[in-house]
């Protein structure tokens, strides 16, 4: 039955190193909005201007969830939030169809070297109503600004995504801004990745820089599955009535829960260790003849060159990772440590997880010690 179904989940999760970049464990006060009579409730439209009746209370936790973001973020009152996005995909798109008329051409990093798919990759909805073009990493995996002034030149599009999937690098977002200028693009940055280290003050703020910006609320911040668009200028009509009518309450409340929570010193510890993790694993790495992709990291993810079909030799071992292509054409895996700091893994934590991926990827079968190094994880 459907009770045996989530306990078998929640036994895997705890019983298995999981390195997979977008994902992270909410806490149980995160948690507990979603199951709540929140879920029970229609409030199309936005604080103080709905379509139904009896939602005072949801617009007082609408406003919570954006008053804290604002907190958290440190934003100014020119920028306007809407916590209403189901998801991250969903926010990219209906901040695009808000702010760009549909047929325009717009720009993203090309997907293979780390431009998210809703970012107009081939097979979305966005690359079919938009005309996309794309820009490029350098050989070494890097942001390529000249590139990026390039293509702008050439293709001269609207507006031009930055933030990506798979970028373990900080990115300059006053270069980028720069050449915006220059050429007149809307910069919008969708930070989902690494929007939990830009909070806690680790990572360049986009918002010094950008037009718009959008994020996932489930990865490094740490909350529910949702979505978030901060804009300059009210562009909300692609959320209600654009894509979306009912906002899901239950959801935002958690959002709400979860920018307090960023704003707290224990997150920001748990983000300078998720980075010092992620960190001393490429040393590791590197110290052991492995191709760390930059060379290094600057935040929670790394990139490593390695035989293919390697994400299912270590699944098979219970360690999670994402297969991807890595900057040279080969293939390669993306290890993310957000999910194992948030359950206490620390220096010592990370040398026995490298060494394990280590002897899997040479064809040990290291299952047994997967399941022994987690048991920590469920006290
Ligand atoms: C940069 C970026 N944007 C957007 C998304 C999509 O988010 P969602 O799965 O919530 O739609 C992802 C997902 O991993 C992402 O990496």
């Amino acid at each position: 039955n459907l009770q045996n179904l989530l306990n078998e989940e929640q036994n895997k999760q705890l019983s298995t190193i999981n390195l997979i970049a977008s994902e992270n464990f909410t806490s149980k006060s995160v948690l507990e909005p979603l199951s709540s009579c929140l879920s029970n409730k229609y409030a199309e439209g936005l604080p103080g201007d709905r379509l139904y009746p009896g939602v005072e209370i949801c617009d007082k936790i609408e406003i919570l969830a954006i008053n804290n973001l604002k907190k958290l973020f440190k934003l100014s009152d020119e920028w306007i939030i809407n916590v209403q996005p189901l998801s991250g995909a969903p926010a990219n798109l209906e901040m695009l169809i808000s702010l760009v008329d549909i047929g325009s051409t717009i720009m993203m990093l090309t997907h293979n070297h780390g431009g998210h798919m809703s970012h107009g990759d081939k097979g979305s909805l966005i690359q079919k109503i938009y005309k996309v073009e794309e820009y490029y990493l350098s050989s070494e995996g890097l942001l390529d600004y000249d590139d990026i002034e390039n293509q702008i030149v050439k293709h001269q599009p609207k507006l031009i995504f930055v933030g990506y999937s798979l970028y373990p690098r900080d990115i300059d977002y006053n270069k980028i801004k720069l050449i915006c200028k220059a050429h007149n693009v809307h910069m919008h940055v969708d930070m989902a990745h690494i929007a939990g280290f830009i909070a806690a003050g680790l990572l360049n703020s986009p918002f010094e820089h950008a037009d718009s910006v959008t994020t996932t609320t489930h990865k490094t911040m740490r909350g529910p599955r949702s979505g978030v668009i901060f804009s300059k200028k009210s562009c909300f009509h692609g959320v209600f009535p654009g894509i979306q009518a009912g906002p899901h309450m239950a959801t935002i409340a958690s959002v709400a829960q979860m920018a307090f929570e960023c704003m707290q010193t224990q997150f920001v510890e748990y983000a300078k260790q998720t980075i010092l993790n992620a960190k001393n694993a490429a040393l590791i790495f590197q110290q052991n003849g492995l191709k760390v992709q930059t060379g290094g990291t600057d935040c929670h993810m790394i990139i490593l060159e390695v035989e293919e079909g390697a994400e299912n030799l270590l699944g098979k071992n219970g360690i999670y990772v994402n297969s991807v292509h890595s900057i040279s054409g080969n293939y390669g895996i993306r290890l993310g440590f957000a999910c194992v700091t948030s359950l206490g893994v620390k220096q010592e934590g990370v040398v026995n997880i490298c060494h394990l991926i280590m002897q899997a990827l040479n064809g040990v079968d290291v299952s047994s010690k997967v399941k022994k190094f987690t048991e920590s994880f469920q006290k």
